[in-house]
């Protein structure tokens, strides 16, 4: 089975500023990359993960075996409100991770022949061919244009629907190649990636997830606390970028008709303007390419 290559790791617990008997959140575990970096300056604190993904949890189970202060829970990072409050840290690496992509039969790769899946979460209804097979059309398109931002979405949900029914990644791969024009195909990248990354966030759910957890972690999120989120892609980026900014600034844009007093102190400060991984890691890990860190550091609660 593939490794996971944690991205940004020592940036990660740099924002995160892990501190020893602290409680912290791993909103997405993987393959424990990070938590066991936390776990590392935790002393006896306590580490709660979340990963939507069965595999991730019972790998982890073993990688971290020598750890007693981690606490599993299969679920999606939205609902860690439910589980606990106050938490000194939390920490989102997004997206799947490389044993996801890199199995066949989980049908996440464009590049492997598999079955149509993508689920994170193998308990979930939605799947891939419902949607490739069952959505309509003008649906398809929505998505492809939405969350893969394919500027020949049209082009391919109508050849989608045309092939009816498809079965594995690689017929999906050549029904996308073949609603292509000759010049989009002879570009840099694979042609199916836009498509298959739409696809993979439709199944998932994955920007109503961050938009729900990011309306809610606050809740949770203790006075000097921290959240730090790693992004691949610019929609993910954007969500992270416009939260932060709107939670480290307050009443903006009526400012300069306010006297000093009346400017509300924002309760949250950035830590960051987005950094990403340098030359060097992105040498040896091509995942760390498109990805962004960015974090935040609660200041005041809500009463003040
Ligand atoms: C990029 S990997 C994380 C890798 C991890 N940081 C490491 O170092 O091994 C993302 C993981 O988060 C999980 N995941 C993605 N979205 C999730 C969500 N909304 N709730 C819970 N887990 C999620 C995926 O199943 C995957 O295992």
């Amino acid at each position: 089975m593939s490794k996971h290559i944690p991205v940004m790791p020592e940036r990660a617990i740099e924002l995160l500023d892990v501190k020893d008997g602290g409680i912290y959140v791993d909103g997405t575990l993987g393959r424990g990359g990070h938590s066991k970096l936390i776990l590392d300056r935790l002393g006896n604190g306590k580490l709660y993960c979340f990963d939507l993904d069965e595999e991730a949890i019972d790998e982890c189970k073993q990688n971290l075996k020598d750890h007693e202060n981690v606490v599993y829970i299969h679920d999606n990072f939205m609902n860690m409100n439910k589980y606990i409050c106050h938490v000194d840290g939390i920490l989102l690496d997004l997206g799947v991770s490389s044993p996801q992509f890199d199995e066949a039969e989980r049908g996440f790769s464009y590049r492997y022949d598999g079955p149509l899946d993508m689920r994170m979460n193998r308990e979930d209804e939605l799947s891939a061919y419902q949607v490739i097979n069952e959505y309509p059309q003008e649906e398809l398109a929505r998505i492809l244009w939405q969350y893969g931002e394919e500027r020949n979405a049209r082009r391919i949900a109508a050849e989608i629907v045309e092939n009816r029914p498809i079965d594995t990644t690689m017929q999906l791969v050549d029904v996308i190649k073949s609603a292509l024009p000759a010049k989009v195909l002879s570009k840099k990248g694979h042609p199916a990636k836009q498509t298959f990354q739409a696809i993979r966030i439709e199944v998932n759910h994955e920007l109503d997830s961050l938009k729900s957890f990011l309306s809610r972690f606050d809740e949770i999120l203790n006075v000097n606390g921290k959240l730090v989120i790693i992004t691949f892609h610019s929609l993910e980026d954007k969500l992270v970028k416009h939260c932060f900014k709107a939670l480290s600034t307050v009443n903006d844009d009526k400012r300069i008709a306010l006297r000093p007093e009346e400017i509300e102190k924002a309760r949250y400060i950035l830590l960051n303007h987005g950094d990403k991984a340098d030359e060097e890691e992105i040498e040896a890990n091509r995942r760390a390419k498109s990805a962004i860190i960015r974090g935040v550091k609660k200041v005041y609660d809500k009463e003040r």
